[in-house]
């Protein structure tokens, strides 16, 4: 889909649906709403008076304008109520807007930037938001059966009357598009089937976004694992019959700031020999959700370009069992030289985890942050409303707590108490990797901090967040790309722009 901006008056828009916006309880639509109403002989305040139409976030209303202006149609979004408005509702609304167009059968849609006036938000981040809720909400995963979907909208024109505002409206456009974009992407790759997406085609995937967006990358095969020590990747990916591959992204960015942004990659978790129910257990293709964020994040970033030092690390495996598959009571060696009782082959994630980030300190990384759905606790703890933050650093919390909160995919910290390690002591290794049932997140999460050595560490556990039952704004039914947006912003916040 195209991204225009177009510096005009709403009604000289020529378009077949023209969104609009209504903050909750007003009764004289003004601004572009107003000026909309005006040309249609007061159509939208006359659904506002027969109370058909009250700004409730995400209403809409689909007039048909019989040629008073030149769009064929406006649509009208609610945007809720004036003090509870922010960004990410802005996001929201454009999105069930840009979908109830499509519904309407609109391939060109134009849109005013919502909640750049009386919503006050920074005309450049609202536009940035109108057309990330459009591309997100409008997106389809090309499902492989043979019924027609809606036909897709080819084109999405922010529109500005204001002279002023016009260029930080086009720059907003611009990074919205290129944010969404990448979300997309790692929608699109956690869509796909774990037969159509196994760690060599991720990594192949990987590879072509590279050379797209002038990225360098290296990826370890088995050897290169074996020379590194690197046994806890290696132990989980022994079951399986696809190579194991361990990506290696790098952005030089220049600066003096490194960051290492660490995505698991496991690209179906059966379990392995702690074999999983059935029931369920197809959606464990999404299992590599945290390296898709971390992929899409350095496409993010390649095009952004801050003056930083980026490392995207994503150790892509399957974990299936057989008859070399990793057991309970196994022992095996990090790269970091720790040892490890397996207790469930189950909790592999930060197997994987333990080696790849033991790999970012490495390369010298100053700061490391891992993103994974590590454990069904997290949704236990959140539902499906936030992804689980620990920690060891306050800094890096509110930096993330920070570009949580302007790319509207939230997160909650959870406590890292130095007490809780005592769960994952063993009898039989320096650690084991299961603390058991209570706090799981956590446990978890300090797992794979016990392998970045004392550096600035963030694990964020997304295993709540990134599948869609329905559609909700901006995410849409099935991979929702989390974490993607969030990742990038962090590195721009750290870079400073
Ligand atoms: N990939 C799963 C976590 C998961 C479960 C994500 C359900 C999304 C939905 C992870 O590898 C896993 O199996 N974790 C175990 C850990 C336990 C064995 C310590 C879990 O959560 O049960
Ligand atoms: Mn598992
Ligand atoms: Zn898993």
């Amino acid at each position: 889909m195209d991204i225009l901006v177009v510096q005009k008056s709403c009604v000289d828009v020529d378009c077949d649906g023209l969104i609009v916006n209504l903050f909750e309880g007003v009764t004289i639509p003004g601004g572009a709403t107003g000026s909309v109403d005006a040309a249609l002989g007061g159509a939208i305040s006359d659904l506002i008076g027969t109370g058909e139409l009250t700004g409730r976030l995400g209403q809409v209303a689909c007039l048909h304008t019989g040629g008073k202006i030149h769009a064929r149609r406006v649509i009208v979004v609610g945007l809720g109520k004036v003090d509870e408005f922010d960004l990410d509702r802005a996001r929201q609304a454009s999105a069930i807007a840009a979908r109830a167009a499509r519904t309407a059968r609109c391939r060109r849609i134009a849109s005013i930037v919502h909640g750049a006036g009386v919503g006050s938000l920074d005309a450049e981040a609202a536009a940035q938001a109108t057309v990330e809720g459009a591309i997100l909400g409008l997106y389809h995963f090309p499902a492989q059966r043979s019924e027609t979907a809606e036909p897709q909208p080819r084109e999405f024109a922010l529109i500005e009357r204001d002279a002023k505002k016009i260029e930080r409206v086009a720059a907003g456009a611009k990074r919205g598009r290129i944010t969404a974009e990448a979300a997309a992407w790692a929608r699109d790759l956690t869509n796909a089937p774990a037969n159509q997406l196994t760690p060599t085609m991720m990594a192949q995937a990987a590879d072509q976004m590279a050379r797209e967006f002038g990225l360098k990358l290296t990826v370890l095969e088995r050897a290169d694992m074996e020379r590194e020590g690197m046994g806890a990747l290696l132990g989980v990916a022994q079951g399986s019959d696809e190579p194991a591959k361990l990506i290696v992204l790098e952005y030089a960015g220049g600066g003096r700031e490194s960051l290492a942004i660490v995505g698991k990659g496991l690209t179906f978790d059966s379990g392995g020999i702690s074999l999983k129910p059935g029931e369920n257990m197809h959606l464990m293709k999404d299992d590599m959700a945290g390296g898709a964020a971390v992929l899409a994040a350095m496409r993010i970033i390649a095009q952004l370009a801050p003056r930083i030092t980026v490392y995207g690390i994503v150790p892509a495996t399957e974990n299936l069992p057989s008859g070399r598959a990793l057991k309970p009571g196994d022992v095996v060696r990090a790269m970091n030289g720790k040892t490890i009782e397996i207790i469930s082959t189950d909790a592999e994630g930060r197997l994987i985890l333990a080696d790849a980030v033991a790999y970012a300190a490495k390369l010298g990384a100053d700061r490391i942050v891992d993103i994974a759905t590590l454990t069904g606790a997290c949704a236990v703890a959140l539902g499906n409303q936030a992804a689980a933050v620990i920690s060891n650093s306050d800094e890096l919390t509110r930096q993330i707590k920070q570009a949580s909160a302007q790319s509207g995919e939230r997160v909650w910290e959870l406590p890292a108490f130095p007490e809780y390690k005592e769960q994952l002591k063993s009898d039989f290794a320096d650690l084991k990797n299961s603390g058991g049932r209570n706090a799981g997140t956590i446990t978890g999460g300090l797992f794979i901090g016990a392998f970045v050595g004392d550096r600035p560490w963030a694990h964020l556990d997304i295993a709540s967040m990134v599948w869609q039952e329905q559609d909700s704004g901006y995410r849409v039914k099935g991979a929702t790309g989390f974490g993607a947006r969030l990742l990038a912003q962090l590195v721009m916040n750290i870079a400073g722009r």
